[in-house]
């Protein structure tokens, strides 16, 4: 899903985060803005480096760093993000927003940019928002908790945001908008793929399909073909029947077993866990213990 976020892509996201089906950026926003005292206390008098994986949205982010601004000496603010458009936007609005701040962005995937992240002094906190865990398998979140875990000195920590199991009906709605934006952000891997990989999509022979899997718990996108048809991409050709579908995404929602079960895994001590007050999205605060990675 990595690939749904070129610059086309990720102007999408931003818009869906401000659809009313979907509500899980307002949420989270309302977790961060209610339980700041909570969430950066541990981090108060230190200097401190904020990495933050995938900086898609600046208001949380602001939030964050002004309350570790007005609590510590110093605060580096490191963005890491694969999308060059998207790492100069949240550059740009911090500076902006947040003067005092020192800015440093990386370009990066998650993985690599956390294993190069240079040896600061002081307290680190990893931000990892918007339930962006969710569009990993199992073994690839974990894997990733790990890394980010390995990146960490004891007493650092992590912020990690879950979108919680809800009504369906509501999932439903969040992943296939009456707008049709959802359905523009899975399309424009069709354009993308065009575009990068000479692929020749016909973009209104598809339809944009979002499912609900209980079993894992997730919500799934795919594209479905509306018709029998060959695509070429990269020089290969590829049929579709009819009703055929690409699986493009997942979108997993969490309980708060679920969310222990990752910490536990990934080797981290609780430190708080952040509800909104309708229960919808949680931000769980885990720091780097005595164990090892
Ligand atoms: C970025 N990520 C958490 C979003 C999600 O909810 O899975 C991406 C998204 N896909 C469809 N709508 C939003």
């Amino acid at each position: 899903s990595r690939w749904l976020y070129d610059a086309r892509g990720s102007r999408l996201f931003e818009w869906i985060t401000r659809l009313p089906e979907y509500d899980l950026a307002r949420n989270e926003f309302a977790i961060l803005s209610g339980h700041l005292d909570a969430i950066v206390a541990p981090l108060a008098g230190a200097r401190c480096t904020v990495v933050d994986l995938g900086a898609g949205d600046g208001h949380k982010t602001r939030v964050l760093l002004e309350a570790l601004r007005a609590r510590c000496p110093a605060v580096v603010y490191a963005p890491l993000d694969l999308s060059r458009a998207a790492l100069d936007a949240a550059a740009r609005r911090a500076r902006r927003e947040v003067p005092g701040v020192e800015v440093r962005p990386v370009l990066s995937d998650w993985g690599r940019g956390l294993r190069v992240l240079p040896a600061e002094d002081g307290a680190k906190l990893v931000l990892f928002l918007g339930s962006s865990i969710g569009n990993l398998e199992h073994p690839e979140a974990l894997a990733l908790l790990h890394t980010i875990r390995g990146a960490l000195r004891r007493g650092d920590h992590a912020l990690v945001g879950f979108d919680l199991v809800k009504p369906v009906e509501d999932l439903r709605r969040a992943y296939d908008d009456a707008e049709g934006v959802t359905r523009a952000f899975n399309l424009n891997l069709l354009a993308r793929a065009n575009r990068e990989l000479g692929a020749n999509f016909d973009l209104a022979a598809w339809d944009h399909v979002a499912t609900w899997d209980p079993g894992r718990p997730a919500m799934e996108s795919w594209l479905e073909s509306r018709c029998s048809q060959e695509v070429r991409i990269a020089g290969r050709v590829f049929a579709f029947a009819p009703a055929e579908r690409i699986h493009t995404e997942i979108s997993c929602k969490y309980d708060e077993p679920r969310i222990e079960e990752l910490r536990r895994g990934a080797g981290f001590d609780a430190a708080g866990l952040f509800l909104d007050g309708g229960r919808r999205f949680a931000d769980a605060l885990w720091r780097a213990g005595e164990g090892a990675a």
